[in-house]
């Protein structure tokens, strides 16, 4: 079997346009005028301590939180002005992962067979098919295709989220919008998820917006990111001047949060 994973060349483009995006729950902003942008084969990190906005911003520009005032685009497309139709449709280009993957995971089913529902209903191949990309999948994402029997809880964390990020995979999305997915694992399977989604982001050249409360995960792997406040992006700019000049007090505390080794 011959799995093709590398989407060669492919030209950059504009995948992702937020502008002056609010989301308010009752008075109370949560987001508030937010803009950024984020292109085909990047990763933009959002960084910013617990309550900052951060996952709802996300939800927002998934479509799963409404918001008040502002604009998402994806593809050139605003989002809010989508026909259902139309929406549902472009929808599955944008995949979410999350900080854990036993929530999204059905306990009562094999992993194999959780990516191959998907791979049927979404991409609509056969058993045939849909059996064979299901082993390219967990290849691409470094587990053996012998797993595909096992259950959720057979797993190890880190190899759970692997088997989330597959199945986001399978979907072909362009976006993929990552919710703290290391949060939940310890200090070397988060090395090695980081490294995977780096390496994915190159090669299938799709958009990463990687959402963290801890900026040493940022410097580990995004090139620009963008500094969550109280619902506000405060700082944005490259990792290495975030992290070597932070320009507001704010970003220091992020900073002097991360702890010393991995500096
Ligand atoms: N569905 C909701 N209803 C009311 N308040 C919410 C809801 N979701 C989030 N919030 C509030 O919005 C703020 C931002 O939350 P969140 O986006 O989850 O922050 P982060 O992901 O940065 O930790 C928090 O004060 C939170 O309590
Ligand atoms: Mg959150």
């Amino acid at each position: 079997m011959d799995c093709m994973y590398a989407r060669k060349g492919g030209k950059l483009e504009k995948l992702l346009s937020v502008e002056n995006l609010t989301v308010k729950f009752g008075k109370f902003q949560a987001v508030q005028e937010v803009n950024f942008e984020l292109h085909s084969g990047e990763i933009v990190g959002l960084v910013g301590e617990s309550g900052s906005g951060k996952s709802t911003l996300g939800r927002a520009v998934l479509g799963l939180t409404p918001f008040q005032s502002g604009s998402v685009k994806f593809l050139g497309q605003s989002l809010g002005k989508l026909s259902r139709k139309v929406f549902l449709k472009l929808r599955p280009a944008m995949q979410m992962v999350f900080q854990n993957p036993m929530g999204s995971l059905d306990p009562h089913q094999s992993v194999g067979s959780a990516i191959m529902e998907v791979l049927r209903v979404v991409k609509h191949a056969t058993d045939e098919e849909a059996f064979s990309r299901m082993k390219c999948g967990l290849e691409e994402v470094g587990l053996d295709s012998g797993l595909a029997h096992r259950y959720p809880h057979e797993l190890s964390g880190g190899q759970r989220q692997r088997v989330a990020i597959a199945r986001a995979l399978a979907v072909e999305p362009r976006l993929l919008i990552a919710d703290e997915p290391t949060s939940a694992l310890d200090g070397s399977a988060q090395a090695h998820i980081l490294d995977l989604l780096r390496g994915l982001v190159r090669n299938r050249r799709i958009g990463l917006l990687l959402i963290t409360h801890d900026l040493s995960v940022v410097k580990l792997v995004a090139d620009r990111a963008g500094v969550m406040h109280r619902g506000r992006i405060i700082e944005t700019g490259s990792v290495e001047k975030i992290w070597s000049a932070p320009s507001h007090a704010y970003t220091q505390r992020l900073l002097a949060a991360v702890p010393q080794w991995r500096r």
